[in-house]
């Protein structure tokens, strides 16, 4: 790009980066997309579940609300991409059951049905042979759980392949570098220098760089997004159609473990995941891969018989109140979104659309439509 300065440039090919760079040529806009290898970090890693239900955490309503506004989103905003780029993105709509192994798992889910039923949120108790008779591989050991068919899924890899040739469809041009350091002049980011030594210069500069967003030199101290790796691990198993398979999510409690099985309809199982704060420690440990396994097949016995095809990290970005900063920086010309942390798959859609909305509407620093989101939360407080 050189001296010439372009429209967009956007920092990150995770799902959010890809989503952004897609939306905003969409929107007629002139988009350089910057990745040394877009979609390897958390995107590759991630098992899909566009969740909001069965993920309700107390304390976290409002990102609730956005996390709902975003799974409605999923549907179309699936088929348009399958429509842009001539690729499936395994949008499964099969629905999510959370599963209580022991007693005290059970009391736990009760709990959590309490709360989302004081949301308003789609879930319905079963007893254990209700499960059961839904998904028969289910073990006779557990307690019971609860039906949510409105928590469905996406193949996280496939949905990075489809926006990979939406963008280049939509005239993205894609750099394959990975961003240096931020350029600012006179008080405006104007861009970044690659690791490759040229300079991308751009009006406006969407860091969307995951849990790296705050690591990125030349960004003024007091502006630096405050987000962090969250490890998570998992495992990646095939089943052939001869062992028997669930059909929907499966969330499960096991002895106060947290464990969930993420169907593909080629017979993929997606098993995860930790949530570890291991700073950027990206080893697969044999506990880790114990654990996911042993509670695994306590609600899933014929896991046992399934092929071990892929054992994986990654690091979802987390941020101070789990919330994803969306929006001005408080630096003219650079925006934010990152911190996705749990629910980067899920709010892809809706953080694409609040980019461009923010964009068209001028990227004011009175923005404040979506304060939950604001960046401006966390700097404002550590600003004098
Ligand atoms: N949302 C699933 C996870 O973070 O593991």
């Amino acid at each position: 790009m050189g001296d010439h300065p372009g429209e967009f440039l956007v920092v990150g090919g995770g799902i959010i980066g890809l989503s952004a760079a897609w939306r905003l040529a969409q929107a007629g806009g002139e988009v350089v997309l910057l990745d040394p290898a877009p979609a390897s970090g958390a995107t590759a890693v991630a098992a899909g579940m566009l969740a909001p239900v069965t993920e309700a955490h107390y304390g976290e309503e409002e990102l609730l609300a956005l996390n709902l506004e975003s799974r409605a989103a999923w549907p179309s905003f699936a088929a348009e991409l399958e429509a842009a780029s001539g690729e499936s993105v395994g949008y499964n709509a099969s629905g999510t059951l959370a599963i209580g192994y022991d007693p005290s798992d059970k009391a736990a889910l009760d709990e959590l049905h309490r709360f989302q039923q004081k949301l308003s949120l789609e879930s319905t108790p079963l007893t254990a042979s209700a499960c059961r008779r839904l998904e028969p591989a289910l073990s006779p050991a557990i307690r019971g759980g609860l039906d949510v068919p409105g928590d469905h899924q996406v193949d996280p890899r496939r949905v990075a392949s489809a926006l990979l040739g939406a963008c280049r469809e939509a005239g993205v041009v894609l750099e394959r570098t990975a961003a240096a350091r931020l350029l600012v002049s006179s008080d405006r980011a104007i861009g970044v220098a690659g690791e490759d030594g040229r300079e991308f210069r751009a009006a406006t500069t969407v860091l969307a760089a995951g849990w790296r967003s705050g690591e990125l030199a030349g960004l003024p101290e007091g502006l630096r997004p405050p987000v962090r790796p969250v490890k998570g691990q998992l495992c990646r198993l095939r089943l052939d159609e001869r062992v028997p398979r669930p059909a929907r999510t499966l969330r499960a409690l096991v002895r106060g473990s947290f464990v969930y099985l993420v169907p593909r309809e080629d017979g993929e199982l997606v098993c995860g995941a930790t949530s570890e704060e291991m700073g950027t420690d990206r080893r697969v440990t044999a506990g880790a891969v114990y654990q996911l396994l042993r509670d695994a097949q306590a609600i899933l016995p014929s896991i046992l018989e399934a092929e071990l095809v892929e054992t994986l990290a990654g690091f979802r970005p987390g941020s101070p109140d789990n919330a994803p900063l969306v929006g001005p920086s408080g630096l003219e010309g650079l925006m934010l979104a990152t911190g996705h942390f749990r629910h980067g798959i899920l709010l892809a859609p809706v953080t694409a659309a609040i980019v461009v909305e923010l964009i068209s509407s001028g990227l004011g620093e009175g923005w404040q439509a979506r304060p939950a989101l604001d960046p401006r939360r966390f700097t404002r407080r550590r600003r004098p």
